[in-house]
C-alpha cells in the first residue's frame, strides 16, 4: 500500500469536527498538530488505570515505571538514539532548554563565544543570551541569505574562533520552513571543539530525526508539534549529559537521564508519546516501502518510523509545492521562504507569506471566519521576523499543512484568500 490519506485523516477525530456546520480546515499545525485516537486512548487507560507515582511495590507503580520506559524507548527510536537513557522529558521545550542551559553554563567562561541563529525560534535564542549576560559570553550572531532563505557555511566558519564553545540552530525554521543543514553545522562545531544544540522543533514532524548521523550534542524536540501530547524531549550525547552538573533536588535520582528532570513528571503524556512513535511505526509498516539502503541498520520500530517520515514527507513536497504555486499565483502575495519548485525537499511545508497591503493578523482573521486555521505575526521566530523586515508591519501569514491535510483544503483556502487579501 502507498500513501492512503483517507486511512490516515480517519484516525484523527479532530479532522472531521464542524463548527456550526462548517469543516475545520487545520493549518495551524507548527503550532501545535492534532492527535490520532491512540494517542488519547493511550493517555485515557494511563489515568484510569495506572496512575500512580514511580518506583512502588504495587500493581499501579509498576504500571507506571513501565509506561516512563516504553516512552525512552520509543524516543530513542524515533530520534535513532544510541540508547533509552539519553532521552530527558520536560514540559516543553523552551522549559527543557533553559534549565539545561543552567547546567551548561557551568562549562563556560567569561570571554566564551556562542553562535547564535538569526533565523530560530526564540526559544533557541533567549535562553542563551540570557545566560551569555549571566556569564559575560559573547554572541556571534549566523544570519541567513535574504535570498536563498538558507544559512550560508561559509559565513559560519568565519563565526567560528578558537573560543567558540557552542552552536545553538534549528533543524528547521518555523518561519521560512527553510531546512538547515545541521548535519554540517554540527560537523563544524566538533571541529572547533564547541557543543552543538539543535532545536528540532520544526524538523521532527516532516523528517526522519537520526541524532547520530546528525552528529550534535543536544537535540530538543516537542511532541505536541508531531501528533502527540504536549511534551518536550531531549536527546543528549552520553558523555555530554554525563559531564553536566545538573540542577536537582537531593531525593532526584543522581544518574541519567532522571538527574535532569525535576519533579513528578507527566506519565499520561509519556503514555502518549509511546502511542505517537507506535502512530509514526504503524504507518511505516502499513504504508511505507523498505528503504534498502538502510534496512540493515535500522530494522524494526526505527525502520518503521524511518519508512514512514520519507512517505510523509514526500506527500508533503506535494502540499508544499502546490501551496506555494497557488500563493505566488496571487498578486501582491510574497512568500517568505524557499520557493523554486525543485527546492521543496530543502524545506518543511511551512509556508509564511505577506502581502503588499493586508495585515497579517486581518489575513488570519478573515481566514478564521471560513474556519480555516493560521496564525499569523512573528511566530516567536523573533530575530527571523526581524531579518526579513516584517517585524514592525505585523510578521506573516502562517499556513502549515502537514501529512493530514489534503490539496482540496489548500484549494479551498486559495479560493477564499484573494477576496480576504483585497477586504
Ligand atoms: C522551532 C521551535 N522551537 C521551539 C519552540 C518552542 O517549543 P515549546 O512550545 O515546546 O517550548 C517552537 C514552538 O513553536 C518552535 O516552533
Amino acid at each position: 500500500m502507498s500513501f492512503d490519506l483517507e486511512v490516515v485523516r480517519a484516525q484523527f477525530p479532530a479532522l472531521s469536527l464542524t463548527d456550526s456546520g462548517t469543516r475545520r480546515i487545520y493549518f495551524d499545525n507548527p503550532a501545535g498538530t492534532q492527535v490520532p485516537t491512540v494517542v488519547a486512548e493511550a493517555m485515557t487507560d494511563c489515568l484510569l488505570s495506572k496512575n500512580s507515582n514511580l518506583g512502588g511495590y504495587f500493581t499501579t507503580a509498576k504500571a507506571a515505571d513501565v509506561i516512563v520506559q516504553s516512552a525512552r524507548d520509543a524516543m530513542a527510536d524515533f530520534l535513532n538514539a544510541p540508547s533509552s537513557d539519553e532521552i530527558v522529558f520536560g514540559q516543553n521545550m523552551t522549559t527543557i532548554t533553559l534549565h539545561l542551559s543552567r547546567s551548561i553554563g557551568r562549562l563556560l567562561s567569561p570571554g566564551d563565544e556562542i553562535i547564535l541563529s538569526r533565523m530560530d525560534h526564540d526559544a533557541n535564542v533567549w535562553p542563551w543570551v540570557l545566560l551569555a549576560r549571566d556569564l559575560q559570553l559573547e554572541i556571534r550572531w549566523l544570519p541567513f541569505n535574504r535570498e536563498t532563505f538558507e544559512f550560508d557555511l561559509d559565513v559560519l566558519d568565519d563565526l567560528i574562533s578558537e573560543r567558540t564553545r557552542l552552536i545553538c540552530v534549528g533543524g528547521a525554521s518555523n518561519l521560512t520552513g527553510t531546512i538547515n543543514n545541521v548535519r554540517a553545522i554540527c560537523a563544524k562545531a566538533r571541529a572547533a571543539g564547541a557543543m552543538s544544540f539543535i532545536d528540532g522543533v520544526q524538523s521532527a514532524p516532516h523528517i526522519a530525526t537520526d541524532v547520530v548521523d546528525i552528529g550534535c550534542d543536544f537535540f530538543v524536540c516537542s511532541s505536541y508539534k508531531f501528533f502527540g501530547p504536549h511534551q518536550g524531549i531531549l536527546w543528549g550525547r552520553r558523555e555530554r549529559l554525563e559531564k553536566l552538573e545538573p540542577y536537582k533536588v537531593r531525593p532526584a535520582s543522581a544518574s541519567i537521564p532522571g538527574c535532569f528532570e525535576t519533579g513528578t513528571q507527566s506519565h499520561e503524556g509519556f503514555a502518549g508519546i509511546a502511542a505517537t512513535v507506535n502512530y509514526f511505526a504503524s504507518i511505516g509498516a502499513s504504508m511505507g516501502q523498505p528503504d534498502t539502503a538502510v534496512a540493515s541498520t535500522l530494522s524494526g520500530r526505527r525502520g518503521e518510523i524511518r519508512n514512514a517520515m520519507k512517505l510523509l514527507f514526500a506527500y508533503e513536497e506535494h502540499l508544499a509545492r502546490h501551496l506555494i504555486d497557488g500563493l505566488t499565483s496571487i498578486n501582491g502575495v510574497t512568500v517568505q521562504g524557499i520557493t523554486s519548485a525543485d527546492a521543496m525537499c530543502r524545506r518543511v511545508p511551512t509556508v509564511s507569506f505577506t502581502h503588499r497591503s493586508a495585515a497579517p493578523a486581518a489575513v488570519a482573521k478573515g481566514l478564521a471566519r471560513e474556519n480555516i486555521f493560521v496564525w499569523s505575526g512573528d511566530n516567536y521566530a523573533v530575530e527571523a521576523a526581524k531579518a526579513l523586515g516584517v517585524a514592525d508591519t505585523g510578521g506573516v501569514v502562517r499556513v502549515g499543512p502537514v501529512h493530514y491535510n489534503s490539496i482540496a483544503e489548500i484549494d479551498e483556502m486559495l479560493e477564499v484568500l484573494p477576496g480576504i487579501l483585497a477586504a
